[in-house]
């Protein structure tokens, strides 16, 4: 039986959208929020699993709201604070979950699948926020978290979503200082490798390699959708009413110590020029 840690009347009344909520991560997330009182809005661009997450949400006792928006549409994006702004007096939080990307090598990325991911992870994010701030939270504070992923030390295999986080990163702390004034909090997550839903987009063909990376994690184990929600659901408790602009790492240290990239051997880096010391250059 899921169960959360937290109070069970954490956000009572309280309206929360998450975007993505249909799947992984965004689920656990939404899931969790209803059972500790919150009214969220499950928002994605497809209706089927948000219907399923809203009957699992029902069947538990919370209370919930399906909107189909593809958070890249700019008049999308307002039609959805419009909708629930007709039912509910104000928003709350927000969780910025929705994401996409695909494995390429940097060098294969069309300028149509890099505007793509960059267009839902960033542009969606701040799309997002933007309209939640005008809408309702500017009037009353709230908090805002972002998901990102691990990609500080570079995303290989993943140029695009790496570019498109360290953006949203940026955002965060932007948003952090500029809201202030209106008690708005916004905060971030960075998920490490989670045993999720998403992990399958990648195919069985993935399957060997993911589970050769979890021998390099330090933790020994893929985090769970459910740890990387418990971090949401503080960055949005009053537990976390001083932080701001900070980015949560949920990675069980991973992004300290993980091998993430084969280095295929190679002569391709020879020092150009000997320099000074030379001598002492292999
Ligand atoms: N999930 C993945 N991509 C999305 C998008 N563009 N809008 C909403 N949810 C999404």
């Amino acid at each position: 039986m899921a169960d959360s840690i937290f109070r069970a009347d954490l956000f009572a009344d309280q309206t929360i959208i998450v975007t993505g909520g249909g799947t992984g991560i965004g689920r656990a997330i939404a899931r969790e929020l209803a059972a500790l009182g919150a009214f969220v809005v499950l928002a994605a661009r497809k209706e089927e699993h948000l219907l399923a997450v809203h009957a699992e949400i029902s069947a538990a006792g919370g209370r919930s709201l399906v909107h189909v928006c593809n958070i890249r549409d700019e008049a999308q994006v307002k039609d959805l604070f419009a909708t629930v702004l007709e039912q509910r007096p104000r928003i709350d939080g927000l969780v910025n979950n929705a994401g996409g990307q695909f494995l390429s090598p940097a060098e294969h990325i069309s300028r149509n699948g890099w505007h793509a991911v960059v267009e839902t992870n960033l542009t969606g994010t701040f799309l997002m926020c933007r309209e939640a701030y005008n809408c309702s939270l500017s009037q009353h504070g709230g908090a805002v978290v972002n998901i990102v992923s691990e990609m500080w030390r570079g995303f290989p295999g993943m140029a695009h979503s790496g570019a498109a986080r360290a953006g949203v990163v940026n955002l965060t702390q932007t948003l952090a200082v500029e809201w202030a004034r209106s008690g708005v909090r916004v905060n971030a997550v960075a998920p490490g490798l989670i045993h999720s839903s998403g992990l399958d987009q990648y195919g069985e063909a993935m399957r060997p390699l993911i589970d050769q990376m979890v021998q390099y994690l330090p933790a020994k184990r893929m985090g769970s959708e459910g740890e990387v929600a418990a971090a949401v659901v503080f960055l949005l408790s009053p537990a976390a009413s001083y932080i701001s602009g900070a980015t949560l790492r949920v990675d069980g240290a991973s992004s300290l110590w993980r091998h993430a990239w084969e280095i295929d051997d190679h002569d391709a880096a020879p020092p150009p020029w000997p320099g000074y010391g030379s001598e002492l250059q292999p």
